[in-house]
């Protein structure tokens, strides 16, 4: 009871100081730690599967409260077709259920939030590939807030895509290989439809420190935050994103010195000796 008093205390302070700065537009989480989850409280695996999904809704709760305006999830890697059929099937019936859920709940029209999938969805089962399209279809109109959920998503595949389709863009003369760039990349991923395709902050939990082939164009590009956070993805906390979207506004702002500082030195290397006064002033203001 006082732990949760205390809690709620430190969500409002870190709250109020986040909302003073810019939040990041475009958040992907790579949610791990479902079955570890589940080991550790003696529950069936599965079962941490769907515990997962919850926090997965309070996520975009979080989100949409923050006013961040795109969202990525990753749910299903094309590595996670390895694992067993009873796994397999318990996870896609848990998509399907939450993806029906989020076409009718209130919150998900309230917001105008567009739901797209993102991936190999032709890997799928039918009635996950289905669903997706009622999801998409009731959603397609919206501009609020985007959810993308990456599933049956490889990076690797992703690039190799779009590789292919500009390759035979060039056979047919669609395309001229000295005009390709790395625009001409992004309209080619899965993401090229989304709102803000690069990331501004990458999120994940379970405490390993990797990010298993998850958008590795979309988040180079824009040299995303990272953040790594030990808990499990059932247990991760409100706390958890307020401290994610903590580093990356420290991120920001050292981005941001760092820009500075170079604008600087430039002017007083061009001879701008007064600016010698400014640099230290700058300095002193940015803690450097
Ligand atoms: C992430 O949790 C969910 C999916 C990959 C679908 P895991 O299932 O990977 O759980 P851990 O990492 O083995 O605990
Ligand atoms: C990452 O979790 C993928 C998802 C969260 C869907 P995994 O547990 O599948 O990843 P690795 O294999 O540990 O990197
Ligand atoms: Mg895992």
């Amino acid at each position: 009871m006082f732990r949760e008093i205390l809690y709620q205390g430190y969500e409002r302070l870190l709250t109020g100081e986040i909302v003073k700065h810019g939040v990041p537009r475009h958040i992907a989480v790579i949610m791990d730690g479902n079955r570890r989850y589940a080991d550790r409280v003696q529950i069936v695996r599965n079962y941490g599967h769907l515990r997962g999904a919850i926090t997965t809704e309070h996520f975009l709760d979080w989100c949409w409260e923050l006013g961040v305006k795109q969202a990525t999830i990753y749910a299903f890697s094309t590595e996670n077709f390895s694992r067993t059929e009873n796994e397999r099937s318990a996870i896609f019936d848990i998509i399907i259920r939450k993806l029906d859920e989020l076409a009718c709940d209130q919150r998900t029209h309230d917001r105008r939030m567009r739901v797209s999938a993102i991936g190999e969805v032709h890997l799928l089962p039918d009635d996950l590939q289905e669903t997706i399209k009622r999801v998409e279809a009731a959603t397609s109109g919206y501009e609020g807030i985007h959810l993308n959920i990456a599933i049956a998503y490889g990076g690797q595949r992703e690039i190799l895509d779009a590789v292919i389709e500009m390759a035979r863009k060039v056979e047919a003369g669609e395309l001229h290989a000295d005009d390709v760039d790395e625009s001409t990349i992004s309209k080619h991923l899965y993401t090229s439809g989304v709102a803000i395709p690069d990331v501004d902050l990458i999120v994940r939990t379970g405490g390993d420190i990797r990010t298993s082939n998850f958008l590795p164009w979309q988040a180079s590009g824009s040299e995303c935050a990272a953040y790594f956070c030990a808990p499990f993805w059932p247990e991760f906390r409100k706390i958890d994103f307020l401290r994610a979207i903590r580093v990356y506004q420290v991120r920001e702002h050292e981005r941001e010195s760092a820009a500075t500082r170079r604008t600087l030195k430039l002017l007083a290397a061009c001879g701008y000796a007064e600016m010698e006064g400014v640099v230290g002033q700058v300095k002193r203001a940015i803690g450097r």
